[in-house]
C-alpha cells in the first residue's frame, strides 16, 4: 500500500514537473516571438545608419531572415496548439535601447559600423540561448515538430553571428587600425602607448 502511495506521488510531481516545463516553454515562446517582432523594427534603423557596403548586405539578410522567423514561430505555436500571443522581452528591450544609444553616441562611420556590430551580436547571442534551450526544451517534451522548426532559427542566427564576426575581421577592424596607423604617423607617441596597451593582458 505504502509502495502505490510512493508510485502516485511519483508520478504526479513528474505530471508536475512536465506541466512547469511546458508553461516555461510557452511562455519563452511568446518572449522570443515580441522579439523577434521587435527586431524586425529595429533592424532596418540599424541598416540605415550603417556605411559598409557588407554589413548593409548581412544585416538586410538578417532582416529578411527574421521576418521568416516571426512566421516559423507562429507555426510553431499553432503546431503546438497554442495561440501566438508576444510577451515583451525586457532583456530584448535592452539590447535594442542599447544599439540605438550606440548608434546615437557614434557619428556615422567605421566606428559606428563596429557599435553595430557589438550591438547585433550582443542580440544574436541572446537569439542563440534563447533557441537553443527552447530546442533542448522541446525535445524533452516530445514537441517533434517544435524541434526542427526551433533547429533551423537556431542555425540562422549561428550563422548570422559568425557573419557579423567576419565582417568585423576581415573589414571593420582593420579599416579602425588603417585610420590609427595614419593618426600615428602624425603622433609617433599614440603608437607607443598603443604598444604598451597591447603588451598588457587581460
Ligand atoms: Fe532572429
Amino acid at each position: 500500500m505504502k509502495d502505490m502511495k510512493n508510485t502516485v506521488t511519483k508520478s504526479k510531481s513528474k505530471n508536475d514537473t512536465t506541466q512547469g516545463l511546458r508553461n516555461l516553454f510557452v511562455a519563452q515562446l511568446k518572449d522570443i516571438y515580441w522579439a523577434e517582432k521587435a527586431l524586425t523594427k529595429a533592424i532596418p534603423k540599424m541598416i540605415k545608419n550603417v556605411t559598409s557596403a557588407e554589413l548593409n548586405k548581412a544585416l538586410t539578410s538578417h532582416l529578411k531572415q527574421t521576418e521568416e522567423q516571426v512566421t516559423r514561430l507562429e507555426d510553431l505555436f499553432s503546431t503546438i496548439g497554442k495561440k501566438a500571443i508576444e510577451k515583451k522581452s525586457d532583456a530584448m528591450a535592452g539590447l535594442i535601447k542599447e544599439a540605438k544609444r550606440i548608434i546615437k553616441e557614434n557619428k556615422r562611420g567605421i566606428v559606428r559600423d563596429a557599435g553595430i556590430i557589438l550591438a547585433g551580436q550582443k542580440v544574436e547571442h541572446y537569439e542563440i540561448a534563447t533557441y537553443g534551450t527552447l530546442l533542448s526544451f522541446a525535445k524533452t517534451l516530445g514537441e517533434n515538430e517544435a524541434v526542427a522548426l526551433l533547429e533551423k532559427s537556431l542555425n540562422e542566427e549561428k550563422s548570422s553571428n559568425e557573419k557579423l564576426s567576419q565582417i568585423a575581421v576581415a573589414s571593420i577592424n582593420k579599416d579602425a587600425t588603417e585610420e590609427n596607423k595614419k593618426a600615428d604617423e602624425f603622433q609617433p607617441e599614440r603608437k607607443e602607448k598603443r604598444k604598451e596597451l597591447s603588451e598588457i593582458e587581460y
